[in-house]
């Protein structure tokens, strides 16, 4: 590794999601799916860190980290509680929440799909009726032409192939289907509501005269997959093209690929996406397994590899591998939208953020614009599946009195933040 510098114009910040932090809302899916039991410590999204009620605070507590950027999103269920009613007050309570960001030279991104619908649309038949998708287009309009002169920045969808694998094929996100045909389906749905909505934000923007250079792309969660036997090697491809390849081409240029395409579809090649957002946590060595249930797949972790309080393989390189390859395909801008771990101890957090970015710096060294940095996350948070137990948070909430307490490696991000180099001793105190 020959330099640990970041460059002046890279950006560092956090990233956060609307459910996962604001509490208090109950017309969201996620919502009814804790409510019936699906989290795994019983806890539930309504309570999350009040961050709606604690803008202010939470602000101060992104100052504190010297950041430049944050990534936040929306609750559509809020903006939109009942079809085609708009709430005047969610706006404003955004628009003031981006005004204090901006006051404090923090740059925001905002993602418009993460994880959550509002219970009306799923009522509806959510993303298994392709016109429904006009619901969300019809919701994004009225968010850009009502955001848009303070936000430039917009990821259409988080991680769409976790938030359909989950959702449609292992029936672990609402709506809970197991359905694979289904779930394809979706994905198209998402890709084609993807390049409609990329055409829109730029339009409206325009004509509107908004300032600023628009740029919008989605939040892909990539992982590296590895095969070690013959099978394995074919098992971790085909994972590979089903996980990342259909969303990274899709997302990025329109196409539908295989089995995607259905009748009907004329593909016109484009571009859509100004950056390509990465999320990044892990890698998985995958094997052939006879289970049909887990659509023959399992993935293994390596034993001589770190892990996170979640089992998640810690793989720094996977980074770079990632940031590479998929710079050279389609020569844009590469944004890290998330990368994180869940460290109750917070003993592995700093070592983490420093090997990640010192990997990051060897991208950016060899030429790859590698320009911004999202560190997923703030403050602990209510993550999914697991509940409030998974630690993901640069500040540690306690849920019962709503108190946000720094870790170690806050203070180390922070300096990471305000000097945009990995200095030399983090780097002997952490390098690998
Ligand atoms: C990616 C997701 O976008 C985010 O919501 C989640 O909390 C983190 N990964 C950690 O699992």
């Amino acid at each position: 590794m020959d330099t640990f510098k970041l460059g002046e114009n890279f950006m560092l910040g956090t990233a956060t999601a609307s459910t996962q932090i604001e509490g208090g809302d109950t017309n969201n899916t996620w919502y009814k799916w804790c409510q019936e039991g699906h989290i795994s410590d019983s806890s539930s999204c309504f309570t999350a860190c009040d961050h709606w009620n604690r803008v202010k605070e939470d602000t101060e507590l992104l100052k504190d980290l010297n950041v430049q950027i944050h990534r936040m999103s929306l609750e559509w269920s809020r903006i939109e509680p009942e079809p085609g009613k708009f709430s005047a007050y969610a706006i404003s309570h955004y628009r003031d929440e981006i005004k204090q960001l901006l006051a404090n030279n923090i740059q925001p991104l905002v993602t418009l799909h993460h994880f959550s619908d509002p219970l009306w649309f799923q009522n509806m038949g959510g993303w298994k009726k392709p016109e429904n998708s006009e619901l969300f287009i019809g919701y994004v309009r009225h968010v850009v032409e009502n955001l848009g002169d303070l936000v430039a920045e917009w990821v259409t969808f988080n991680e769409p192939n976790v938030y359909t694998t989950f959702g449609y094929e292992l029936g672990i996100f609402p709506p809970g289907s197991r359905n694979l045909i289904e779930s394809i389906k979706v994905k198209a749905e998402i890709i084609k509501t993807h390049v409609k909505l990329y055409n829109m934000i730029h339009k409206i923007r325009l004509e509107k005269n908004f300032k600023g250079k628009t740029m919008v792309g989605a939040a892909m969660h990539l992982r590296i997959f590895e095969g070690i036997s013959r099978m394995g090697k074919i098992t971790a491809k085909i994972v590979n093209y089903a996980f990342n390849e259909l969303f990274m081409v899709g997302m990025t240029t329109g196409r539908l690929m295989f089995p995607l395409a259905g009748k009907g579809y004329r593909y016109e090649k484009g571009q859509y996406a100004d950056f390509l957002g990465i999320n990044y946590y892990t890698r998985n060595i995958v094997e052939f397994a006879l289970d049909p249930s887990n659509y023959f797949h399992q993935l293994i972790s390596d034993k001589n590899l770190k892990k996170s309080d979640l089992g998640w393989d810690i793989y720094p390189e996977g980074i770079y591998m990632l940031c590479r390859k998929y710079y050279h395909k389609y020569k844009l801008p590469i944004y890290i939208s998330e990368n994180g771990i869940s460290d109750k101890n917070d003993s592995r957090r700093a070592q983490y953020i420093v090997n990640h970015l010192a990997y990051i710096a060897k991208a950016i060294d060899e030429g790859i614009p590698v320009d911004r940095y999202y560190h997923w996350t703030l403050m602990d948070n209510f993550e999914w599946v697991e509940g409030e137990s998974a630690k993901f948070g640069l500040y540690k909430c306690n849920f019962a009195n709503q108190q946000r307490i720094p870790r170690k490696s806050a203070e180390v991000y922070a300096k990471i933040c305000k000097e945009k180099q990995l200095t030399e001793e983090m780097i002997k105190s952490f390098w690998k």
